[in-house]
């Protein structure tokens, strides 16, 4: 028998009415792991038994009624399947409210939003991702995705800072990764502590342990400050700009482009980004 094709109530096909950008749809909490003093690793899955379909890099609103709603970068690769996960640093009232959350409540998730890392462009290349502090939630999943598809890149180099050795995120998968031949992973914090023998100092000295060819792919997601001074060691190194790309973090609120909050001169971050290459956005103030 012929399926019947879906119709509004407005008369259009269910495959020309567009998906509502507004509507939020809830997640259930499969697992919470405390995984520092301030964050939480949330795994979940869609209450509705859809999949979440997204690309490495991008975000979703992740709200609680009575709170609002915040940004998250999606921190699972698309590749593992029918889970992905959220890190939730406590940092003030919808984000201290998500973290006091069980396994077996839920959360409202819009999204996923905005535009992730180049795969195309990255694939077949040589690539460092260079992750900071919590900029390791969101580059977490591009990791994964080249770990799942290893074949697909060349050499792939992985620089972790962190503040101190109780800030550091996942800390099994960096157990695992300081194994693994799949990706030459190093790291440090800015302050050692007692059992600590890895390096100590900031994330750029991790360039003099080993060689970035010039025609690398380089992803860069961490605090502000960071991107100024990795960016100055990509140019010794002869990195052309249009090769950096940047996760920039910007206060969000609508996250589709309508609110004007993530506006950086005609750039709309939750929209355009929050993924740029360096070369699209160096020239407009404020943007690093
Ligand atoms: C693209 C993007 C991805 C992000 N990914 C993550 C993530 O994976 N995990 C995570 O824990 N956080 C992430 N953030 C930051 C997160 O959205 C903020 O911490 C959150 O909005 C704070 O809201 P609040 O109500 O808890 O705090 P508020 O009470 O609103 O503010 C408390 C403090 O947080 C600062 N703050 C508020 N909003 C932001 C913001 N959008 N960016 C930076 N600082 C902010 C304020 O300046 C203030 O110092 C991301 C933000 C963006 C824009
Ligand atoms: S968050 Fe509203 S326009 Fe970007």
């Amino acid at each position: 028998m012929p399926a019947t094709p879906r119709v509004c109530a407005c008369g259009k096909k269910a495959a020309d009415v567009k998906p509502n950008i507004f509507l939020p749809r809830e997640a259930e909490i499969v697992r919470v792991e405390k995984t520092t003093e301030l964050e939480r690793v949330f795994t979940l899955r869609l209450a509705d038994g859809g999949r979440m379909e997204f690309a490495p890099g991008q975000i979703v609103e992740a709200g609680l009624f009575g709170y609002g709603e915040i940004p998250l970068g999606l921190a699972s690769s698309p590749t593992r399947k029918n889970t992905f996960d959220l890190v939730v640093r406590s940092v003030g009232r919808v984000s201290s409210a998500l973290n006091r959350l069980e396994a077996g409540q839920s959360l409202q998730l819009r999204g996923p939003l905005g535009r992730g890392f180049p795969l195309e462009e990255l694939r077949g290349h040589d690539l460092l991702v260079v992750a900071g502090g919590i900029g390791l939630c969101p580059t977490r999943s591009l990791i994964q995705y080249v770990l799942d598809r290893r074949q697909e890149f060349k050499r792939f180099t992985l620089f972790y800072g962190a503040r101190d050795p109780k800030q550091q995120l996942f800390t099994s998968e960096l157990a695992d990764w300081r194994k693994s031949k799949d990706v030459e992973y190093h790291e440090t914090v800015d302050k050692g502590a007692a059992g600590w023998t890895g390096n100590v100092g900031v994330i750029t000295a991790l360039f003099s342990k080993t060689r970035i060819d010039p025609g690398a792919k380089i992803v860069i997601c961490g605090p502000p400050i960071m991107f100024k001074f990795v960016v100055r060691e990509l140019d010794k190194l002869g990195v052309p700009h249009r090769n950096v790309y940047l996760d920039l973090e910007r206060r969000m609120k609508c996250g589709v482009g309508k609110c004007g909050h993530c506006q950086i001169n005609d750039k709309y971050v939750c929209v355009d980004g929050p993924v740029f290459a360096l070369s699209e956005i160096e020239h407009l103030e404020e943007a690093l």
